[in-house]
Formats: C-alpha cells, structure tokens, sequence
C-alpha cells in the first residue's frame, strides 16, 4: 500500500487558525485574567476610599501600637525608601528613620561606640511580627558588639570586651578580683583596692551578720528573746521587688538604743534620738535645760542657783550661769556618745570625726541600695527561694566589707537555654536594660484626640547619670 503522506498533506490536516479561533476554555482564562487584574486594582481602591492601609502590610504591628495600626505615616514617614534601598542595595534606607519613633520615644543611646556599629531603632525592634512584645530581641543584637567590645570602640573598654552568651558570661565584675580591663583602670567602689584584690563593701557600719543571725535568738532591751530572720531587717518593698533600705530606729533600736542613752543617772530610759550629732546634741540641751527647772533632790552635784526663768507653754530660759552648767555636762555627755571607743555612735559607726571648733560628726553611712546597677534583678520573682540560696555566705560572715551577693554560676541553675536543661530565660534582655530608662519623661506629645500638640517635640535621650550607663564596676 502506497504512503502519499507528504509534508504537504501532512500540512493540510493542521488547522493553522486554531490559536485565534474562540473556545470554552480560552474565554473563561481570559475572563479570569481581566477579573483578577480589576479585582487587584479594585482591592486597593476600595480600601483607598475606605482609608485602610493595612492590606500592605506583611502582618500586624505590636500590641503597643494598636492605636496607629492603620496611620502607617506615624513610622513610614519616607515613601521612597524601600524603592530607593532596592535600587542602592543599601540595607541602612529605612522607611521608618530613627527620626519618626523619636517623636513618641526617646531610645536613648546605649553607649558612645563608633559610629560604624551603630544601630537603628528597627533593628532590634522589629514590626510586622504579630503581637511579639517589641522589646524581646535575641542576643545575636547585643553581641554585635558585645562579642569584641574592642572592635566597636576607639578607646579600650570597661567592661569585659567579650559576652556572648550567659553560659560563658564572665563573673560579675564585684566578685571577681580587682582588675586592669585592656589596660584601663576602673573606677572603684570599696576602699583602695590594688589589682588582685577582692572588691570590699566599704559601708562605714560595723556589723556582723554571723552574730545576729544565731540560732538562739538575741536579747532585746524588754529582756524578751528574738530570732532574727533575714526579713527582721531587710523588707520587701510591695510591689516593686526591691529590698528597702535598713533603718536605725526599726531595726536596730529595740536592742541597742541603750547606746544613745547618755547620762543615766538623770535620763534613765531616755536615749537621745537617732540622727545627726547636731540633732543629738540639740536634744541633750533641751533636756538638761528642762532638768534645771525641775531637778532631782538628790542630784549629786551642786546645781546654779535661780538658774531658769520656766514661764508654762514657753520655752525654757536659762540664765548665764546655768547655761555654763549646761555646757559642762554637754562637754561629758558627748565624750561619752562620740568620744568613747566602741561605744555611743562608734558601737556601729566607724567614721566619728571632731571638726577643728570640737563640734562631733557623723557622717550618714549610705548602705548601698543596689549592688548590680548595670542589671536589673527583682527580688520578688525569686521569692520561691530561701535568701541563703542565694546569698550563701551571710551565716558565716562577721565583717561588713565582706560582699554577699551570688555568683553567676548560682544564676545558671535556672536560668539557661531550653537546650541545656535551663527553667528559666538565659537572653540578655532578661537581665539587661539597653536604653537605661529613657521611658521615664512621662509628658507626651499626643492631645486625648490623638493630635500631635507639639509637632516639633521630640524626645530626647534622657540624662543618663546614675542609670547604669557610667564606669565599671
Ligand atoms: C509603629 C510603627 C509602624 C507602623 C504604625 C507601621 N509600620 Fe510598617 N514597618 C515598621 C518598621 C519598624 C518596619 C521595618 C523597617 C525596616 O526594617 O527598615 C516596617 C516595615 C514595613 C514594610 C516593609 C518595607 C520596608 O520599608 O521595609 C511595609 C510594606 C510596611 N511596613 C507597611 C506598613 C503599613 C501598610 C502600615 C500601616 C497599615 C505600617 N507599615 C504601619 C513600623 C511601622
Ligand atoms: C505615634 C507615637 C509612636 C510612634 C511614632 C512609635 N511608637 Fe512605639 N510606642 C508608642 C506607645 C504609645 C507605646 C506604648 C507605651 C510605651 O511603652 O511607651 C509604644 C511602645 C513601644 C515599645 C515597647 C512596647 C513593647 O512591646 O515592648 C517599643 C519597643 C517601641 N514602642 C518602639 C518603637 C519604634 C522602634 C518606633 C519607630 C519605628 C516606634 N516605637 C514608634 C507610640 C509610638
Ligand atoms: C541594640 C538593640 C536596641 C536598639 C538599637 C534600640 N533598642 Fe529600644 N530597647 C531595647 C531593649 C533591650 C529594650 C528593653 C529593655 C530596656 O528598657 O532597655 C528596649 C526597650 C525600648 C522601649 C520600651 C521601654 C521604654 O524605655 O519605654 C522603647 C520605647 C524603645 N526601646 C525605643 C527605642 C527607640 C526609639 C530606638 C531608636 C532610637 C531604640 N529603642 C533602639 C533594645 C534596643
Ligand atoms: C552598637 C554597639 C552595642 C550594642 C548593639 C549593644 N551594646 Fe552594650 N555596650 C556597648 C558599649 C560601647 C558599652 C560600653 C563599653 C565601655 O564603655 O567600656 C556597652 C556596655 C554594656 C553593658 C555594661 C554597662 C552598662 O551600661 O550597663 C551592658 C550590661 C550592656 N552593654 C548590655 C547590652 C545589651 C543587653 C545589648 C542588647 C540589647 C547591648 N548591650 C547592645 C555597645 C553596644
Ligand atoms: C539585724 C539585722 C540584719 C539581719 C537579720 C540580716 N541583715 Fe543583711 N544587712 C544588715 C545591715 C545593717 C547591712 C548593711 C551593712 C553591710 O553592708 O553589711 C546588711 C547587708 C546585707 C547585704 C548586702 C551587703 C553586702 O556586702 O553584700 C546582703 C546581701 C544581706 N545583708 C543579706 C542578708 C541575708 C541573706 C540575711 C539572712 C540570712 C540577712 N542579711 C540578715 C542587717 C541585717
Ligand atoms: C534582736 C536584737 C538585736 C537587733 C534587732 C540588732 N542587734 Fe546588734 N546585737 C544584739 C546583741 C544581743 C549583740 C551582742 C552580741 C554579742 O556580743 O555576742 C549585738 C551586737 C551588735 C554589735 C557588736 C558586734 C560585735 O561584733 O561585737 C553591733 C555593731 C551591732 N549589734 C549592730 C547592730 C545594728 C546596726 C543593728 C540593726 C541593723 C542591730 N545590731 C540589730 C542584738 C540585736
Ligand atoms: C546600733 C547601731 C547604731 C548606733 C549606736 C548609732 N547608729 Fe547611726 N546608723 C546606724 C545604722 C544601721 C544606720 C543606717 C540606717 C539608717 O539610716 O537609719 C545609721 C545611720 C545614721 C545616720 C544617717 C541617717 C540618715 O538618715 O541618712 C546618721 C547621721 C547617724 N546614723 C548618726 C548617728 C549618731 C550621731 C549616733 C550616736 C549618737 C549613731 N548614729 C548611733 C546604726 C547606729
Ligand atoms: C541571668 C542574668 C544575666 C544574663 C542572662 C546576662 N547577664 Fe550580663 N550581667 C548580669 C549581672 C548580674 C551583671 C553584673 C552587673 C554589675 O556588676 O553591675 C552582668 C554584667 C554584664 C556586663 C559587664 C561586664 C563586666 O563585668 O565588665 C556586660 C557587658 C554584660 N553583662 C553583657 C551581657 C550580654 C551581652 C548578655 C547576653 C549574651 C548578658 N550579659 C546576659 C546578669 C546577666
Ligand atoms: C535568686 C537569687 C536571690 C535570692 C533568692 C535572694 N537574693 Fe538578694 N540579691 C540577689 C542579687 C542578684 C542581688 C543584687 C541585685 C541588685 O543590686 O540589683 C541581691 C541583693 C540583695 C541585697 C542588697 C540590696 C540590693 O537590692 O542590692 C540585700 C539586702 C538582699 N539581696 C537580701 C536578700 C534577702 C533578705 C533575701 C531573702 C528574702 C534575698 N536577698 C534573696 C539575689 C538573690
Ligand atoms: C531557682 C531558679 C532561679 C535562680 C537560681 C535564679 N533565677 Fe532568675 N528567674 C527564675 C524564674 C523562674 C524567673 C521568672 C521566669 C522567667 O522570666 O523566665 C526568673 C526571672 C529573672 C529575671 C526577670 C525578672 C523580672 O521579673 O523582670 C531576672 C532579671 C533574673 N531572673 C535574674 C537572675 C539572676 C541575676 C540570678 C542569679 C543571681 C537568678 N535570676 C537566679 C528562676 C531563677
């Protein structure tokens, strides 16, 4: 059987039109397609009109900033840049310049580095991410730097020039011995210290916890018997996790008041107040004042005679020579309060001077508040703790200088990664402040209307004495 299959024949049997000839399925693509392009430029519109912006964005910003989840001006204040950092390549064109949160926020910087390394607002906190608090961020954006503190400054550091993470974070810098940091001297916080030595808790107080702390329990003055707890002194302040500051008079006057008495013999039982010498020595006056008006019968030294005018309701008034009488047993009582070895102020305070007109002095011995004041740390999210966990030397201590804060190795029983067998968080974050309290201006820009009042008010860093940033230790 003959093949008359030529390419001609062959050419034949295709219909060439086909691609141009309408079909079912050609129309409904075609439909879809034209659909789908108004349907996208529709979208826009609608939401346009609507004012809704939010259809751009790649997901919610934070909880904080609900307010302005559609009024993307408050941070995209530069149109262009994404453009514009796409064309350069250069990832530092930002849409959201620092500029824009600094009319809410101050973000103070953290320290001076060079400027290379500095960082922009969005690169730690970053938006978009659903309702993530913004300011969480992993230690990939603290150990930028804090992986060669060297590096990033021009000057040597003082801190530790390397922490990378809490598992190899060097020991806290008070209970490491004193030391050169890159050939830099810190500033000091106990008495001269040279390198090598431990730092010291230079309170100008004698105490001995050892002593107070025994089993038994101490006498008071009532002549009851009390066990002392770590709380019988150091309290809690509600709500804020920190420990409040010792007083005299609540914690240790109810078995040492005796020391302030000063003339038992005419003022049994009647101590002078705690404070100041001069408010020491103002009492003693009034007291031996008043004393002149009404003494003892059997006072045993002779008195002057028609010594005090003592009209009721007025105060005493003294006449020459008694006012002599008054300057002389003030002469024996200071002695005794200020002058006496270990007794009267000098039973706590090691620092009793004598100004050059013989007027006592005691200088306010300002117990630290806070040890670790470049971290945060709360007393009350550690309460399921005993103190001495913690604190593990206090029993055996009997001088003040002695430090008694935990190590680090104590923080990393709990706190490490999940991967490590860690109960509890292990970022920087958890333990460190970045911007040392730049959220402390309270007046903001914004009316109740949400109207900026003061466009031209933007926040500034805030002072930063006393808030951590500053030298070490
Ligand atoms: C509270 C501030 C804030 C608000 C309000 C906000 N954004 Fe953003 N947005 C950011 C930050 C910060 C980035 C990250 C910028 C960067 O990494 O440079 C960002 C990034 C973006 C990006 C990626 C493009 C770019 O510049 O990187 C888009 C798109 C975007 N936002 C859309 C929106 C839209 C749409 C809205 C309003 C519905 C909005 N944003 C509201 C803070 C905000
Ligand atoms: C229009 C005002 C406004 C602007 C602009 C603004 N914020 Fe906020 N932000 C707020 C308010 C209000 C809060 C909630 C109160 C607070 O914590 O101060 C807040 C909270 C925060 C918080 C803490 C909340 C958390 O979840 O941890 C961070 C961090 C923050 N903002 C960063 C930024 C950054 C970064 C920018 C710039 C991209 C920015 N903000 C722009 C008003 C603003
Ligand atoms: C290196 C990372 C980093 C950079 C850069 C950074 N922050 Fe923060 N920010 C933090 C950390 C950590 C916290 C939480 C601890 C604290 O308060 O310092 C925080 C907290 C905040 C808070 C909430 C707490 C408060 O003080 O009210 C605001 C608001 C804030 N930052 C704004 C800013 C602004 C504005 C900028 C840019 C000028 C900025 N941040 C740059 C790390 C950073
Ligand atoms: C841009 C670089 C840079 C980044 C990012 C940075 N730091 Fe620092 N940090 C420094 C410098 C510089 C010092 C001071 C060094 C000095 O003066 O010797 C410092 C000091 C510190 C100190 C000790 C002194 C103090 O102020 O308390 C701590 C703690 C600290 N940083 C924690 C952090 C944490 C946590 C983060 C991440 C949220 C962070 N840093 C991110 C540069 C940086
Ligand atoms: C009778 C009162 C009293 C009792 C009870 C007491 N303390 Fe103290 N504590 C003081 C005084 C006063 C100071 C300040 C003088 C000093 O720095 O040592 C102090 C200081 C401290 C300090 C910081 C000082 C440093 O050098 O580190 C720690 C920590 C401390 N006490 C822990 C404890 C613990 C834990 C207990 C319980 C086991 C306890 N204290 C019981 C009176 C007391
Ligand atoms: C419950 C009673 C009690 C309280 C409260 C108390 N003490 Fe004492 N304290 C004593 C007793 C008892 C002694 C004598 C212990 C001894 O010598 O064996 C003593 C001894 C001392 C000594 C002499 C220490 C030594 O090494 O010889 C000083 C200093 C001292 N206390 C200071 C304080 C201070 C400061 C406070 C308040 C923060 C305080 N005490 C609270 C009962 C107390
Ligand atoms: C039993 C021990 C003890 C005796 C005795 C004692 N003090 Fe104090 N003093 C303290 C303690 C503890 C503090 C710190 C807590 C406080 O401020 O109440 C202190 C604080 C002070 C302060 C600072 C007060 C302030 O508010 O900042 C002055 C001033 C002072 N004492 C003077 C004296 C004088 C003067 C005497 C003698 C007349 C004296 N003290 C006797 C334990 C004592
Ligand atoms: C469990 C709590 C905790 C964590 C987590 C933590 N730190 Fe610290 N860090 C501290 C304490 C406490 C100090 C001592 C502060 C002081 O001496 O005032 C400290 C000290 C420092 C210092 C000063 C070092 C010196 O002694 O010269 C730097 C810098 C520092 N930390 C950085 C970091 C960085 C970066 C991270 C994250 C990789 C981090 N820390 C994680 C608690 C922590
Ligand atoms: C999880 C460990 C931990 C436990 C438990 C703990 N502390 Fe502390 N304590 C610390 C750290 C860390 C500091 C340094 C904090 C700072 O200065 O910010 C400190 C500081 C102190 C100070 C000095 C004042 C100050 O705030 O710096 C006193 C006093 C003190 N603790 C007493 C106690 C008492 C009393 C208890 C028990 C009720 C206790 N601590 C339980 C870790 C602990
Ligand atoms: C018994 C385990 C344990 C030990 C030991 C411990 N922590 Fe914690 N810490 C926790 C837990 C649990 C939390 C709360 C949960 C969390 O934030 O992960 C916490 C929270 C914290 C926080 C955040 C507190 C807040 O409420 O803002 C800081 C800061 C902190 N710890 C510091 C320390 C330091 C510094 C040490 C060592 C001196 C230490 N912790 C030792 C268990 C521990």
């Amino acid at each position: 059987m003959p093949v008359d299959r030529t390419s001609i024949t062959l050419a034949q049997r295709v219909d060439l039109g086909f691609p141009r000839r309408p079909n079912r399925l050609r129309r409904w693509r075609r439909g879809l397609s034209w659909g789908a392009l108004v349907l996208g430029l529709l979208w826009p519109t609608v939401a346009a009109v609507r004012n809704q912006r939010r259809l751009y964005e790649a997901g919610p910003v934070s909880q904080a900033h609900q307010l302005w989840a559609n009024d993307c001006r408050q941070c995209h204040v530069d149109t262009w840049a994404p453009a514009a950092r796409l064309a350069t390549f250069d990832a530092e064109i930002r849409s959201t310049p620092d500029a824009a949160c600094s009319v809410c926020h101050a973000g103070a910087p953290h320290h001076a580095a060079r400027s290379g390394l500095s960082m922009s607002c969005a690169d730690c906190h970053q938006e978009h991410r659903g309702h993530d608090a913004l300011a969480r961020m992993a230690d990939q954006f603290c150990t930028r730097c804090h992986h060669s503190l060297e590096a990033t400054l021009d000057r040597p550091p003082q801190f530790v020039s390397q922490v990378d993470s809490l598992a190899t974070h060097p020991e806290f810098a008070l209970l490491r011995p004193v030391e050169r940091v890159a050939g830099q001297q810190t500033a000091r916080r106990g008495p001269a210290a040279a390198d090598g030595d431990q730092w010291r808790d230079p309170t100008p107080l004698r105490f001995n916890h050892a002593k107070h702390l025994a089993p038994q329990g101490l006498l008071r003055l009532d002549g009851s018997r009390q066990k002392l707890e770590c709380g019988a002194c150091h309290e809690g302040r509600p709500g804020s996790g920190e420990i409040l500051p010792i007083r005299h008079d609540r914690h240790c006057a109810a078995c040492h008041d005796n020391e302030l008495q000063f003339d038992s013999l005419r003022f049994a039982g009647r101590p002078v107040p705690h404070g100041s010498a001069e408010l020491a020595r103002a009492a003693m006056i009034e007291l031996y004042s008043e004393y002149l008006a009404a003494p003892r019968d059997d006072d045993p030294e002779p008195l002057p005679e028609a010594p005090v005018r003592d009209v009721p309701g007025q105060p005493t008034v003294v006449s020459e020579e008694g006012w002599q009488w008054v300057q002389s047993r003030l002469a024996a009582a200071g002695q005794l309060l200020f002058g006496r070895h270990e007794h009267g102020c000098r039973y706590c305070h090691t620092e009793v001077e004598r100004a050059e007109t013989g007027a006592w002095q005691v200088p306010p011995p300002r117990i630290p508040e806070r040890w670790f004041v470049h971290s945060v740390f709360r007393h009350d999210t550690h309460r399921l703790l005993n103190c001495t966990a913690c604190h593990h030397d206090v029993e055996r201590s009997s001088q003040t200088s002695d430090i008694l804060l935990p190590k680090v190795e104590n923080c990393r029983q709990c706190h490490a990664t999940k991967a490590a067998g860690g109960s509890a968080r292990a970022d920087c974050v958890e333990c460190h402040e970045y911007h040392h309290g730049a959220g402390d201006d309270l007046d903001g820009p914004f009316s109740l209307d949400l109207q900026l009042t003061a466009p031209e008010k933007v926040r500034r860093p805030w002072s930063l004495s006393g808030r951590g940033e500053g030298a070490a230790p």
